[in-house]
Formats: structure tokens, sequence, C-alpha cells
């Protein structure tokens, strides 16, 4: 039998590699002062028939239960965030900053990178309509990337706001109409070639003229920042742009400004986005998003909550351990055990559980053969499995409470009293 494809087994050297991922993403949210929350993997289809847009929606692992209810797997988790927030919106205080590294199921096409399963640590500030929370957003992804040891040089943060995206299709002349597909379009900017890219404008109904713009703006031959001042564009579209580049600047400031930059082309594939939107990508490798998010000021409200100004990021785990993979980043996994209590002869077997008992009483990862080998080979497979050190319970020895400690990288051995095994082993540590 093979698991499903697109599901993945993780054993025990991959299971490492995503527990290290995973202490990473929560030591850093809890050094920005997020708080740690999770909900159901199944919740009602309409959740996500709701907001998230068609894309996500095609892709749901849906089914009727013995209810009768139509539910699914969760393919994100900000729509379970929003429910859970518009339930205690009250009581909750703000603004809130909640983490969360939910496992996600979407049935997606198969491809490197992509997977139909994936962690993604989400990271959500509730509350704040301010610029400041949105540059804090955006830190905590790039402090993960430096945590993980990802510099300018490997990753690259696009930002955007939709808000410029509407403003500048309004002042092309596209109607709000046909605004969704373009949207649609852009967002695959750099997924297709330059020819395909005109072609699919035109198909969504974009003139020519119109075309060519978007084009300079995406592939940034033309910067949109001058653009944006060059053009009659209405009071909201440059208040938003002289917000962004009031962000940017925060970003320069804390000497993070050159993982960011500016790209026009980004708009986010779910429709729940309002504002500033950003997405992480390896410079070097394929275009697969590491990370993505940014404002979503309208979906608390939905759910039947205030209306709450709302941000966060989701960032997948296959990209990035792929990633760190490719650079040898992923440390080594930590040896099984430090201590291994080796008798010599049958007769101490029980001898040598006591002592293993009392190490583990002591908090050290130890233990002691199920079936003894003799001591030659009991210690090479101490070895193998890289413990530290081998304490080995001779008849003499045990007669008096004593112990040999064998120290397994350097060689050196000598007699301990058992009593004293384990504070010799800290502090050799
Ligand atoms: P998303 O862009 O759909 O956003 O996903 C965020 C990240 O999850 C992607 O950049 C990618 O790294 C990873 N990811 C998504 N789908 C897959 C997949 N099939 N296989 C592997 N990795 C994948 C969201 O999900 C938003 N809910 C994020 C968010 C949180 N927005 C606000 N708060």
């Amino acid at each position: 039998m093979q698991s499903l494809k697109g599901f993945r087994d993780f054993f025990p050297e991959e299971m490492a590699e995503r527990t290290y991922l995973f202490d990473s993403w929560r030591r850093v949210a809890r050094r920005f002062g997020f708080v740690e929350f999770d909900g159901p993997p199944l919740e009602l289809l309409e959740l996500y028939t709701r907001k998230s847009g068609d894309e996500i929606v095609g892709q749901l692992y849906n089914f009727q239960d013995r209810g009768g209810r139509e539910v699914a797997l969760r393919p994100e988790m900000t729509p379970t965030l929003a429910r859970m927030v518009a339930a205690r919106a009250p009581s909750l205080p703000k603004p809130l900053k909640w983490f969360s590294i939910p496992q996600l199921f979407r049935q997606e096409k198969n491809q490197r990178g992509r997977l139909r399963e994936h962690f993604q640590l989400n990271v959500d500030i509730v509350g704040s309509p301010a610029i400041e929370a949105d540059a804090e957003l955006l830190s905590v992804a790039l402090e993960v990337m430096r945590e993980l040891g990802l510099a300018p040089e490997d990753v690259v943060a696009r930002v955007n706001d939709r808000r410029i995206i509407s403003g500048v299709l309004g002042l092309l002349g596209i109607s709000p109409k046909i605004a969704p597909a373009v949207y649609a379009v852009v967002d695959k900017f750099r997924k297709v070639p330059a020819e395909v890219f005109s072609d699919l404008l035109a198909e969504a109904g974009v003139e020519r003229n119109a075309a060519l713009q978007i084009q300079g703006l995406c592939d940034r031959s033309v910067n949109l920042f001058e653009w944006c001042r060059s053009q009659p564009v209405d009071e909201t579209t440059r208040r938003v742009v002289s917000d962004l580049e009031r962000y940017l600047e925060i970003f320069r400031e804390a000497k993070l400004g050159q993982f960011v930059e500016t790209d026009f082309s980004i708009v986010r594939g779910l429709a729940y986005y309002t504002g500033i939107v950003f997405e992480l990508y390896d410079r070097k490798g394929v275009e697969r998003a590491i990370c993505g998010g940014g404002r979503y000021d309208d979906l608390v409200a939905s759910f039947g909550g205030p209306k709450l100004p709302a941000l966060g990021f989701g960032m997948g785990d296959v990209v990035l351990t792929l990633m760190l993979r490719d650079r040898g980043l992923l440390p080594a996994p930590a040896p099984r055990v430090e201590v291994v209590v080796i008798p010599v002869g049958g007769e101490l077997q029980s001898a040598a559980r006591q002592v293993t008992n009392e190490l583990r009483s002591a908090g050290l990862p130890t233990e002691t053969p199920f079936e003894p080998a003799g001591v030659g080979k009991d210690l090479k497979a101490a070895s193998r499995d890289r413990a530290r050190f081998a304490v080995i319970v001779g008849p003499e020895e045990w007669q008096v409470n004593e112990a040999t400690l064998k120290d397994l990288g350097s060689g050196e051995q000598y007699r301990v009293p058992i009593r004293e095994l384990a504070s010799r082993i800290r502090d050799a540590q």
C-alpha cells in the first residue's frame, strides 16, 4: 500500500527537520509577542465558499458527513481565525496577535513545492488599522528568514497594495466588472511568458494601450511611484501610495530594506485581501512563494463580527524546507540518546536497568540494550547511535556502588560512584 499522492510520510529524519522548522517559527512568533491558537481541521464548507475565492474552493476536500452537513478539510486557516474572532470579538483584547501552525489540505496538481497537504505558520493581527502593524507583520516573516540563516541574497519580499491596483485599473478605464479577471491575470505575470501574459490580458477584455501600461508596471520598466505621481490618480490611491512609501521606509530604518521590493504583479490569489499584500520568494529557485499575506479588513465582519481591521500571513513548510535543504541549512538530527548503560554479563542486566532509571529520572536521555551482546558490541552500537557516554556496569564496581563512565568521543574512562553519575555527565556536557 502506498500513501496518497501529495501526502507525506514523516520518517524520523524528516520529522526532525519539521520539528526544527516549527521550533524556529514558534520562537520568532513569541519574540514578537504573538500567542498560539488552533481550530478544528474540519469545518462547514460554507466557511470557505463565502469569502476565500474560486481558486481555493476548486481545490477543497469536501464531503457530506453522516448528519448530512456539507463539510471540508481546512485549506487555509484565515476563515477559522475570522470565525473565532467574530464569535468573541467584544471580550478579546485588541490588537490581538495570534499565531498557529495548522496542517492544511488542498487538492492541487502535484508539482515541486506544491503538495496536497502542508503545514503553514499563520501570523495574524486583528484590531489595528496602522501601517506600523503592516510593517510588523512582514518583519515577523523576515525575522523567520534570518532565524533560519536566509539573507536578502536568498529571499525577496514583494509588496503591493490591492487598492493601488484597483486605482490604476480605474485610471486605465478598465471597468470594475472585468477587474477580478484582470487581477487573476496580473497574478500570473511571473508564471507565464510575456506573450501569453498579453494574450491573457486581451482575453480578459483589456485594450492594447492599457495592457502595455500594465505590462510595464509589472516588469518594472515603468516605476509605480513615478507613474502614480505623473497621473491624475484619485485621492484614495494617492494616500495609499504615500502609505506604501512610508511602509517601505520602516524597513529601510530597521535595516531590512534589502529584503523588500514593490511589485505591481503581487495581487494574491485569495479574494478577501483589501490593502497591502506581500509574498516572499526564493531569489534563486523556482517561482513558488514561501509565504503570502496581507490586510483583510472586511473578513471578520463577513462572519458576523464587528468591522475589525485585520492582517496576516501564511508561510508554508514545503518550499521553505526544500530551500533550507538545498543550502545545507538544516541541522543534523540530534542523537537519540546521550547515555547507554551496558551490563558486563547477563546477571547485571537488572543493575543496568536500575542505573538507567536513575539517569532518566535525572532527565538524561538514556537506554540499556534489551538483549546485551557483550561490552565490545554494545559499545560499538552506542557509538553508531552517537551516544556521548557509556556507563559500564561491572561486577566489582557494582559491589561498591560504582560504575565505569566512558566518554565515547575521547575514549577516556574512569570509575564514578553511581549517585554521582548524572552530575558528572552533566558537568561534561
Ligand atoms: P496562501 O498564499 O494560499 O495564503 O498560502 C500561503 C503559503 O502556503 C504559500 O506561500 C505556500 O508557501 C504555502 N502553500 C500554499 N498551498 C500549498 C501547497 N499546496 N503545497 C505547499 N505549500 C503550499 C493563505 O493560505 C492565507 N490564508 C494566508 C494568510 C494568513 N493571510 C492572512 N493570514
